[in-house]
């Protein structure tokens, strides 16, 4: 298997980035991240979608929310029409991206695109310039999405 690198990711956001909240997937909705409901649904999606991490709930999010740079209103989520979590795209308050996951029911219906577009029109209001992440080399799921956003890779 070749060796896998972390790659540096940029969205250069323009006013359009922000100008018009992104449409979600039918029979999904963005909604208010609320610790007590959605934090441990959020996390079993991360967990199973990076079983390598092993953290466990309560590792994960104590060192998460004590973060100096976590804030609940950059925790973008999407739930079902059940209120189960099918994705979340969690950002610090600084315009960088953490993590996203969709639940492997949701995959390849748009809504990847769309929690990253919520997350590019958030940071766009508030007068951000860009929206970076890191993402293995190897995961081409996820590169393949963030080009198709117009997002570029940065030099190492
Ligand atoms: C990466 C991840 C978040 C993408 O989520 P997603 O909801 O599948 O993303 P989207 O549906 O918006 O886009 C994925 C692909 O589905 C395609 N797609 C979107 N809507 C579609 C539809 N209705 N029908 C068919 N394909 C569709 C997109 O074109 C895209 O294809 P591309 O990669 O060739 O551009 C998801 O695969 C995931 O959770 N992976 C595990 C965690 C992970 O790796 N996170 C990234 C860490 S950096």
């Amino acid at each position: 298997m070749a060796p896998t690198a972390s790659i540096r990711m940029r969205k250069v956001l323009a006013a359009a980035d922000g100008a018009a909240p992104p449409e979600f997937p039918d029979g999904v909705c963005a909604v208010p991240f609320v610790p007590a409901l959605h934090a441990r649904p959020a996390h079993a999606l991360l967990a199973a979608a990076h079983p390598d991490r092993g953290e466990s709930f309560d590792e994960w999010w104590t060192g998460l929310s004590r973060d100096a740079e976590f804030d609940a209103d950059t925790f973008f989520i999407a739930i079902d029409a059940h209120g189960g979590v099918a994705g979340a795209a969690i950002c610090w308050n600084v315009p960088f991206v953490k993590d996203i996951v969709v639940a492997p029911a949701w995959r390849r219906r748009g809504l990847g695109a769309a929690l990253m577009r919520h997350a590019f029109a958030w940071f766009a209001r508030r007068g951000h310039q860009h929206v970076d992440l890191k993402v293995d080399s190897g995961n081409v799921d996820a590169r393949g999405l963030y080009h198709r956003l117009g997002m570029r890779e940065l030099p190492a």
